[in-house]
């Protein structure tokens, strides 16, 4: 670490600092998961953003150099899939090199991390979370959409182990009626391999999934579940805000996460800022609108200029929708989709 970085003072309206970027770099996906992006509405005549709209690499890069400079130490690249954006490992390499941030991951569906995953880790990304919903093919089918077989991905999460990424995080999403009878046998693969399986409570995210309470898994149902026949015990967090509770299987041989943001919200260590594709600033992942950068950054403003907007935009947010959600006598009307601002 840089010793002569300068103590971030940047806290927002609910005194949380910044400390992480999450930057969506496509609004594509080349699955179509019933939870994300149901394909009756992203279907053939979609329109996905065009590449002028979208923030090129050298333009990310200088916005991480200024968002380090306010304290962000974590980027994670999403999307969308992260992967169908062309040359992403230049872009990670820029990241990479810049001083102040310390940890580069990558969330991504593993379908083509057999053909990226050694140039991801020789461009300096450091972490890889997969998401897989299901080891049964019937069922991880009908949640991708029918985009992907399951040996795909299978070989995605080899070919992630092979280039060298480790520890390697599955993100699954539970939906109950449609998964829940297969968490076991994915906490298993886990276990046997070394991963590190996050079972994700099914959020309310956007407007387009059809979401209602009744399909949500509780995570102390998740855990009880698994801890019938694999026994657990929780772990203390690995850092502050962590968003995952982490337990470990009691025979010592790993651990799992579930991440409750709907019966557990975590939004009092919500440190995360979130980038568009089209360079637009999110507080939250259930924000109605963001903040844009790039009309901005593509007029000429200085460095100093953007710091200013960003500084604003982290000073006046109060956002805790999770915290909320249950208050609220209407559902919130607008809300950006998930594909769009990320994981
Ligand atoms: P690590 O850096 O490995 O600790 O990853 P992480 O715990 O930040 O997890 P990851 O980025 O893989 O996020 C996992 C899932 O948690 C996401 O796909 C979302 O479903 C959910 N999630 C992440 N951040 C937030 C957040 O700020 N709010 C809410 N409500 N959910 C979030
Ligand atoms: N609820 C919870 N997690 C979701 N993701 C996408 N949509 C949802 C949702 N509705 C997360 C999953 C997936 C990642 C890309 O985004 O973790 O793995
Ligand atoms: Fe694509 Fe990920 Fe959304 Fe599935 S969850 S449609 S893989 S962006
Ligand atoms: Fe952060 Fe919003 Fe998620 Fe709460 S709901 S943890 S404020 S992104």
């Amino acid at each position: 670490m840089d010793n002569h970085r300068p103590t971030p003072t940047l806290a927002d309206a609910l005194n949380r600092p910044l400390r992480d970027l999450r930057i969506s770099v496509t609004d594509r996906c080349n699955f179509r998961c019933t939870y994300c992006m149901p394909a009756e509405i992203f279907g053939e005549r979609y329109q996905f953003l065009p590449r002028s709209e979208l923030l090129t690499f050298e333009e990310i890069a200088r916005l991480v150099r200024l968002f380090a400079r306010l304290g962000v130490h974590k980027v994670r690249l999403t999307g969308g899939e992260p992967l169908v954006r062309q040359q992403i490992e230049r872009l990670v390499e820029q990241i990479a090199a810049v001083d102040g941030i310390d940890d580069v991951a990558l969330t991504t569906n593993g379908f083509l991390l057999p053909q990226q995953a050694g140039a991801l880790r020789a461009a300096g990304l450091g972490r890889v979370t997969i998401s897989l919903d299901s080891l049964d093919e019937g069922v991880f089918r009908q949640m991708n959409g029918d985009r992907a077989q399951l040996e795909q991905v299978l070989a995605g999460i080899d070919a992630a182990r092979a280039a060298g990424f480790a520890p390697i995080k599955i993100n699954a999403v539970v939906q109950r009626g449609v998964n829940d009878h297969t968490l076991v046998d994915l906490a298993r693969f886990g276990k046997d391999n070394g991963y590190i399986v996050r079972f994700i409570e099914f959020m309310d995210v956007g407007t387009r999934n059809g979401w209602a309470m009744e399909h949500v898994v509780p995570a102390r149902e998740i855990v009880s579940r698994i801890d019938a026949v694999l026994p657990l015990e929780p772990v203390p967090p690995n850092y502050p805000g962590e968003v995952a509770r982490r337990f470990r299987f009691r025979d010592g041989s790993g651990e799992i996460g579930v991440i409750a943001s709907v019966t557990q919200p975590f939004c009092g260590g919500c440190t995360r800022l979130r980038l568009s594709p089209e360079g637009s600033l999110f507080t939250c992942l259930f924000a109605a609108a963001g903040t844009d950068l790039r009309a901005p950054l593509r007029a000429g403003a200085s460095d100093g200029e953007l710091e200013q907007i960003v500084r604003g935009v982290w000073h006046r947010r109060t956002d805790r929708y999770s915290e909320i959600r249950s208050s609220l006598t209407e559902p919130r009307q607008q809300k950006v989709e998930m594909y769009h601002i990320g994981g």
